[in-house]
């Protein structure tokens, strides 16, 4: 079958920047994430700059990577940084408690994680210890990372690194309602104020954003971190400011994750989608939280993880949270990345959890071995979007009906990119029809168009070692006349319209 859909770009209409820090990625300490996935050590046969992998930082460079949030996730409140900087007798091993009991050799550490931001050209969103660290170990922290001829700025250069650092965005804690904690919003208010008021970026090249938790995913607390934290923020005092709220929203039904990531069937395919779809709620009631307290939007959403938490791949460690990565994924991506542009005007970055080998990663390892998700193309297809200026769109989805279960059959989003060209993303949610797009840019006049599209002939189709390309995007052929751009989708495909205008 085939549906249409009429759409009209209002390229006279613009919005807010889609910033690009929301389609950064969350880098932590946990499983193959980093050891074996990011880091091989300087001696390992397989090819590296420096123990970082050349073949994880030659893919991570074409999908432009805005920024990495780091060490953690539930492992940033056990981590002490010191254990992870000095010489390899330095190091300290520890067992990451919250990930498989694995041991930490801690030979990733704050210079190796600069490092890997310098080889894929991105910035640092580092996540501090609240919950078993002092405000001393992260103010000093900071100063080791950013000051210039102190006794820590002095002490970094020793170990290698003259040159101050630049922190972005620095997390005052993760998920501290939770594994972070737990704290009441009240009992976190009170670190939160300790942490602002006494921890200092010293590098005058960067404007550090200052994060706070947000609400709780487990909904213990429901959005009482919001509500507490934003009118605590409304009373600030000039000892502190804050500049982001960080919203966890996994796309999951449950712990332990038993929505399989392979081998489902339609209504599974649309349960996932539909819980997927939940984000715009999500954001949306916290938005209405923060406005009321911040009509000027001067603290961010930042949606610091997200993503796809689905059934382990048999035989691995559940601790390691390894899941394959379908053609379902990359519509989930599509869609999170649509809300997330469809919010700009607060929604100021977000992270894929998790960037390599955990989660809804962009890169699956083995050994020597790597393969793209299809994840990871729908990432590199949206390139474009970062930093441009939405556009209004206006169209009639549809609704796509399986079981119990009503979804919008398409979806979509325009832009003006930063190089001019307009941008629209087309997802077609609907796994058994094709979808013809009419699109009239108003007072436009279109010189040419071209466009790429990642479709799978299954709902459920992944890229394997020894299959890497079966999900991978190809070029689309689209029409144009006048102001009209017309092109047919398949099934359950993401496509990216570039269209040059006279
Ligand atoms: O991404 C995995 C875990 O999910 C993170 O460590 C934690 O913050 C969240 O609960």
């Amino acid at each position: 079958g085939q549906n249409t859909v009429k759409v009209t770009i209002e390229p006279s209409q613009q919005g807010p920047v889609i910033n690009r820090n929301i389609f950064g990625h969350f880098a932590e300490h946990l499983g193959f994430g980093i050891y074996g996935g990011i880091w091989v050590g300087p001696d390992s046969d397989i090819p590296n700059t420096r123990g970082i992998r050349n073949d994880v930082v030659e893919a991570l460079k074409e999908i432009k990577v805005p920024n990495v949030r780091w060490p953690g996730g539930c492992f940033a409140d056990r981590y002490h940084w010191r254990e992870g900087i000095g010489t390899p007798e330095e190091r300290r091993k520890r067992i990451n408690v919250s990930w498989g009991g694995a041991v930490e050799p801690n030979t990733f550490g704050s210079h190796e994680f600069f490092d890997f931001l310098a080889q894929i050209g991105s910035d640092a969103f580092v996540s501090a210890n609240v919950g078993s660290g002092s405000v001393k170990d992260a103010s000093d922290w900071l100063e080791y990372l950013t000051a210039t001829g102190t006794a820590l700025g002095d002490e970094r250069a020793r170990n290698g690194n003259p040159e101050p650092y630049e922190v972005l965005f620095w997390g005052i804690g993760n998920e501290t309602w939770g594994c972070g904690g737990p704290f009441t919003p009240e009992e976190y208010i009170t670190e939160l104020k300790r942490h602002l008021t006494f921890t200092s970026n010293y590098n005058p090249n960067v404007n550090t954003q200052f994060v706070a938790v947000g609400p709780d995913s487990f909904d213990e607390y429901s959005f009482g971190y919001t509500e507490a934290i934003m009118a605590a923020w409304a009373d600030r005092t000039w000892t502190w400011d804050l500049q982001g709220l960080a919203i966890h929203n996994y796309t999951r039904g449950g712990w332990p994750a038993e929505i399989p990531a392979t081998g489902f069937n339609e209504l599974q395919y649309a349960e996932v989608l539909e819980e997927a779809l939940g984000m715009d709620q999500y954001i949306a009631n916290n938005r209405a939280i923060m406005d009321k307290y911040d009509p000027d939007t001067e603290v961010s959403i930042l949606v610091s993880e997200w993503g796809s938490w689905l059934a382990p791949t048999e035989g691995t460690e559940p601790g390691f949270l390894i899941q394959q990565n379908s053609q379902r994924d990359a519509v989930i991506a599509a869609l999170n990345f649509n809300i997330f542009t469809r919010h700009a005007e607060r929604v100021h970055g977000a992270n894929l959890a998790q960037m390599v080998n955990v989660l809804q990663s962009v890169i699956h390892t083995e050994n020597e071995k790597m393969v793209l998700t299809p994840t990871y193309h729908v990432f590199r297809m949206y390139v474009p979007f970062q930093d441009a200026t939405r556009l209004a769109i206006n169209f009639d989805p549809g609704v796509y009906k399986v079981g119990d279960i009503s979804l919008p059959k398409v979806d979509a989003i325009a832009a003006k990119g930063k190089d001019g060209q307009i941008y629209v993303a087309i997802t077609n949610i609907d796994p058994n029809n094709r979808a013809t797009f009419d699109l009239s840019l108003d007072g436009y006049s279109i010189r040419n168009v071209k466009g790429e599209t990642l479709y799978a002939n299954a709902i459920d189709a992944v890229n394997t070692f020894d299959n890497p390309n079966n999900v991978k995007p190809k070029e689309i052929k689209a029409q144009a006349s006048r102001n009209k751009v017309s092109v047919t989708v398949q099934p359950q495909s993401v496509t990216v319209l570039s269209i040059t205008t006279r």
